[in-house]
């Protein structure tokens, strides 16, 4: 098998039940995108759940007001996310009538939607071929490839954009982004990283070298 194949095996395996993994709209998936941005997943679960809960569709959340946004998102920080998708779901009402995007053209021009959202909403909803780098993938990349460039600098994400589009799987992309994202959460993680019973790292730079915890490189700013 190769790093790919292994890669989503693990993962068949390994993998959180997370309740947007059993869902295709594009409107949910959104959601806990933009919750889980500089939130980890135990904390972002429950306002997750409230969110969908409250603001069933989009056009549901369009009509609120951006006080009960703001109270909902209490404890969340980073209050900017909230206002975005208000300022997001309105403009989905007025330019898609309510019809969340799939594609990550679309996507990429609503507010608060970056690079990487609008490639896991793109992917997970419609399977389109974007490949999804987090912080995770840079992990898992820098570790296996061992590349030392800084993943916080302009040459160094381009190379890591340009590896991870190269080693996207054009069939199941969805399946694939999930699968480093969760790869890199779970197994190879910041510290500790799990190499003992990690499926890949026979073929990995960073184990062969002994560089597991000097990469990824980050640079001070
Ligand atoms: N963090 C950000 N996006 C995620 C996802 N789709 N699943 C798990 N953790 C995530």
């Amino acid at each position: 098998m190769n790093f790919n194949e292994e890669i989503i095996r693990w993962y068949q395996a390994n993998k959180r039940d997370l309740p947007w993994r059993h869902t295709t709209n594009p409107y949910i998936i959104w959601l806990s995108e933009i919750i889980l941005q500089q939130t980890r997943v135990e904390q972002g679960l429950p306002y997750f759940h409230r969110f969908a809960e409250r603001f069933p569709t989009v056009r549901d959340f369009a009509a609120a007001s951006e006080d009960e946004i703001l109270t909902l998102w209490q404890g969340l920080g980073y209050y900017s996310r909230g206002r975005n998708m208000l300022v997001t779901a309105r403009l989905v009402m007025e330019l898609y009538q309510g019809e969340f995007p799939k594609q990550h053209a679309d996507l990429i021009r609503l507010k608060g939607i970056g690079e990487y959202t609008a490639a896991a909403i793109a992917s997970f909803s419609a399977n389109e071929a974007k490949a999804v780098v987090d912080g995770n993938v840079y992990r898992v990349l820098a570790r296996y490839f061992g590349i030392a460039e800084p993943i916080n600098s302009t040459p160094g994400k381009k190379v890591f954009q340009q590896l991870a589009d190269e080693l996207l799987n054009q069939q199941t992309p969805g399946l694939h982004n999930q699968a480093m994202m969760e790869f890199g959460a779970m197994l190879c993680k910041p510290k500790n990283p799990d190499c003992k019973t990690c499926p890949v790292r026979e073929g990995c730079a960073a184990f062969a070298t002994r560089q597991v915890n000097s990469l990824p490189v980050k640079l001070k700013k």
